[in-house]
């Protein structure tokens, strides 16, 4: 049932403050003041012990889900202190990469029955990994076979491009990151103030989803465009990927997602008065990073288009000769959440604009249950 909606990729976006309320239901636990000061993941507290110990946390998935479980990353890195690598599930069949008994083996997908996921999970269960799913489907074969996990609950996603199981994700997995490291009192401060902004992030993800019509204004810009990149590092290289995939995958346009930091390793010899980038430079420790990136591709005339925080315009565009999405600021591990939403609504007004079927992108189906 689309409701009010023309596509569920479209109902899908704007319900993200609601999932994202439902994801977080019941798992924020409130302190004296009426805060929540920790979380509680039912399916993981038994679990804890065992992944705090691990040697590593390896996240497996595919296509968004992976790209949610890089979003995560950092902030699972700083509270656990633990190491923490990525694969995408088939190119760790494909090399047969080592998977220990000392790993922690996070397996990130919507429908629970993706073929490679599903490989990889066999894979590191004969390995002897602990392994931890974390999906959006109850009895789906990833939440039966792993040791433990989280559902994310995000509700029935239906549109084939994955857009509120993203935001869903990501919050799963921050939550993870704060019940991994609840035992560390150097980072309780941290720990807080990022539950904080977890009480606060659907409200801001509903202010940014004003963005809508903005969003269809740049679409109608670049609506005959051949490429666009994606810029982005730090918290944010995941948005850049997760931007470029949700162009390409609906609205059929070529789109890269770049790591700003490798731009002088070749990217930047596209850039000319032509090709449109977007550069995500909101702010938090890599801020002044993506400035230069912004001056660089600036002098060699790029065509930008610059999302920043609110108030940030004169900070990032350069002589003011780009255009500029402003978005609202929260804690800077949960600035994925919020810089995903006016990527999607691009994605979404492009696929609208150039005649394309939104919710059945040619040749993709919802679930990969072949390799
Ligand atoms: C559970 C109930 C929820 C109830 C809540 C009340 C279910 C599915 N969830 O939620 O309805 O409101 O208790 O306390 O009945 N699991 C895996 N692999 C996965 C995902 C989950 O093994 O990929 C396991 C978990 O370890 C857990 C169980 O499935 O044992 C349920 O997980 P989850 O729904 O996340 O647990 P709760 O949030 O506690
Ligand atoms: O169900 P899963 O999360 O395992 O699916 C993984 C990918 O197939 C999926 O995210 C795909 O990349 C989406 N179509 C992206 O929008």
């Amino acid at each position: 049932n689309k409701g009010n909606y023309e596509h569920y990729m479209q109902k899908e976006i704007h319900e993200q403050p609601e999932s994202l309320r439902t994801t977080m239901r019941g798992r924020l636990i409130r302190g004296g003041s009426c805060k929540a000061k920790t979380v509680l993941l039912g399916g993981l507290k038994d679990h804890l012990k065992t992944i705090r110990r691990s040697r590593r946390i390896v996240f497996i998935g595919c296509g968004t889900s992976y790209n949610a479980a890089l979003a995560a990353r950092p902030i699972l890195e700083e509270l656990s202190g633990i190491p923490v690598t990525m694969e995408i599930a088939s190119d760790l069949l494909d090399r047969q990469g080592p998977i220990y008994r000392e790993d922690t083996a996070v397996f990130v997908s919507q429908s629970g029955e993706t073929a490679d996921t599903l490989n990889a999970l066999e894979y590191a269960l004969e390995n002897g990994a602990l392994c931890v799913g974390i999906t959006n489907t109850v009895g789906s074969a990833i939440a039966r076979n792993t040791h433990c996990g989280v559902h994310i609950n995000a509700g029935a996603e239906i549109g084939v491009a994955s857009t509120k199981a993203y935001t869903s994700q990501i919050v799963v997995m921050a939550m993870l990151a704060l019940a991994i490291g609840d035992d560390a009192i150097s980072s309780q401060g941290r720990r807080e103030t990022i539950i904080d902004g977890l009480c606060e992030l659907p409200g801001k993800v509903r202010e940014v989803l004003k963005l809508d019509q903005e969003m269809k204004d740049l679409a109608k810009l670049l609506i005959a465009e051949q490429s666009l990149l994606v810029f982005g590092r730090g918290y944010n290289y995941a948005t850049a990927l997760e931007g470029a995939l949700k162009v390409k995958e609906v609205a059929l346009m070529h789109s890269e997602g770049i790591l700003a930091g490798e731009m002088k390793h070749g990217p930047l010899a596209l850039v000319d008065e032509n090709l449109p980038i977007v550069v995500i430079a909101t702010r938090d420790a890599c801020f002044s990073k993506q400035q230069s990136v912004i001056q660089q591709l600036h002098a060699r005339k790029g065509r930008l288009i610059v999302m920043c925080s609110k108030g940030d315009s004169a900070s990032v565009c350069v002589g003011g000769s780009c255009r500029v999405i402003e978005v609202p600021q929260v804690e800077d591990c949960l600035q994925p959440v919020i810089n995903v939403v006016p990527l999607q609504l691009l994605a979404y007004h492009l696929t609208v604009l150039r005649g394309y079927n939104v919710d059945q992108p040619r040749n993709l189906a919802k679930s990969v249950t072949t390799q």
